[in-house]
């Protein structure tokens, strides 16, 4: 048996002794400095809003020769070739949170569990990158649905929440900071967010406005869509070109080339350009169909924007050539008719017809 004064040594000792541990462990881990975020040591001092994304249409709408599919490649080729902001649609299919285009029998894309299990696996292996969401909640699921997926993926601990609900673009923190914190997912929603229930689903349009979409014509650089000050939020280009089929918009992919061109007539460039001339700033993200067309032009196009060199590590995806139905060596009369086959479009046109396609 010790006495006291023993075993008040002892103790001191021990904790002594458990104190140096915990200060060598802190030596070992000290606050992480990136010294790269999102391919450029000069982001990583900028604000969040203060940078130029680009970002895919309807991320999950992956296909060839479907009327309703925007992507050619998935998800983790896209985030691979430099896409940073992924847009997608939810339904409610039996009551699971499902990526569909308009509706779950015209296009199913999953459901947003395995989905955002490719961007928990993406993100773990390149933990020098932040990535944005934006969630159109077409069935309006309350925040708690989209936080009990969130937290299976794992991805709610690594959910960036604001100190408010709405922020102005200056007030976002920099790049580097929220790759220091592992806060480096940030999500949008277009409907229902509830900053008091789910803090890290972000409110979109308290927090972005948004040009108009389902342009067929030329781009603009309006404010269509906002519930803020427009003057001070970032915003949003949608950049993606449609064109009328049996009377209903689809994706344009014979323009894709151009649209998403650093020049020329409708480019992205030039809307860029239109934008900064009447804000006085850069889009922050820039909403894009078969973001590969134009050989890397739409990240060259963010690259600029940002200041910074566009140097991919790897060369990116290329054009999916589309199967044809006709025989012909000319699709002239029948642009379309070399992505989707008449047939095709005959079957869905109906469901188009009734359903508005975003
Ligand atoms: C970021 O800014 C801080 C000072 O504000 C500076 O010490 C640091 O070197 C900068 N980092 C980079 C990567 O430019
Ligand atoms: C995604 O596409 C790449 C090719 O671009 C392919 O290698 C990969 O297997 C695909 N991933 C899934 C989950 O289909
Ligand atoms: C989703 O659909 C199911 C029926 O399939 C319904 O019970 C549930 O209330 C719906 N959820 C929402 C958020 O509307
Ligand atoms: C927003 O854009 C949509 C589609 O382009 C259009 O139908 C709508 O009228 C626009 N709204 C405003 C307020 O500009
Ligand atoms: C787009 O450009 C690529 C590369 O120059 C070319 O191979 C492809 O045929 C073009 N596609 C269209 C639809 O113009
Ligand atoms: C970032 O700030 C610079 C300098 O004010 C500006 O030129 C650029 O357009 C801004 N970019 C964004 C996305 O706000």
């Amino acid at each position: 048996m010790l006495s006291f004064s023993a075993r008040a040594a002892l103790l001191a000792f021990l904790l002594l002794i458990a104190s140096c541990f915990v200060d060598a462990s802190r030596a070992q881990s000290p606050p992480r400095r990136a010294t790269t975020c999102n391919g450029s040591p000069d982001l990583c001092n900028r604000s969040f809003g203060n940078v130029t994304f680009v970002g895919a249409h309807d991320s999950y709408a992956v296909g060839v020769n479907s009327l309703a599919t925007n992507q050619d490649y998935n998800i983790t080729q896209q985030m691979n070739d430099g896409i940073r902001m992924l847009q997608m649609q939810t339904h409610n299919l039996s009551g699971v949170i499902q990526l569909c285009h308009t509706s779950c029998s015209l296009y199913n894309g999953g459901p947003l569990s395995t989905y955002l299990a490719t961007v928990k696996s993406w993100l773990n292996v390149n933990p020098n990158e932040v990535l944005s969401l934006l969630i159109v909640n077409s069935d309006d699921f309350p925040p708690t649905a989209y936080d009990a997926v969130f937290k299976g993926a794992g991805l709610d601990t690594m959910s960036y929440t604001p100190p408010s609900a709405s922020m102005p673009a200056s007030q976002w923190p920099t790049l580097g900071s929220l790759i220091d914190s592992g806060k480096r997912l940030i999500t949008f929603m277009d409907a229902s967010a509830d900053f008091n229930t789910v803090p890290y689903i972000i409110d979109e349009f308290i927090n972005i406005w948004e040009t108009p979409f389902d342009v067929t014509t030329t781009f603009d650089c309006s404010v269509n869509r906002t519930q803020g000050d427009s003057s001070t939020q970032m915003y949003l280009i949608n950049h993606f070109l449609d064109s009328f089929v049996l009377g209903q918009p689809v994706p344009d992919v014979s323009q894709a080339n151009q649209t998403n061109a650093a020049s020329g007539q409708n480019s992205l460039g030039q809307q860029l350009s239109l934008c900064v001339s009447e804000n006085g700033r850069s889009p922050n993200f820039m909403l894009v169909d078969f973001y590969e067309y134009g050989g890397g032009s739409v990240f060259e196009v963010a690259a600029s924007a940002n200041g910074v060199s566009y140097s991919p590590t790897t060369p990116i995806a290329t054009p999916i050539p589309t199967s044809s139905s006709t025989t012909g060596s000319s699709n002239d009369a029948m642009p379309m008719s070399a992505r989707w086959s008449v047939a095709s479009v005959m079957v869905t046109s109906f469901t188009f017809a009734a359903l508005h396609l975003l």
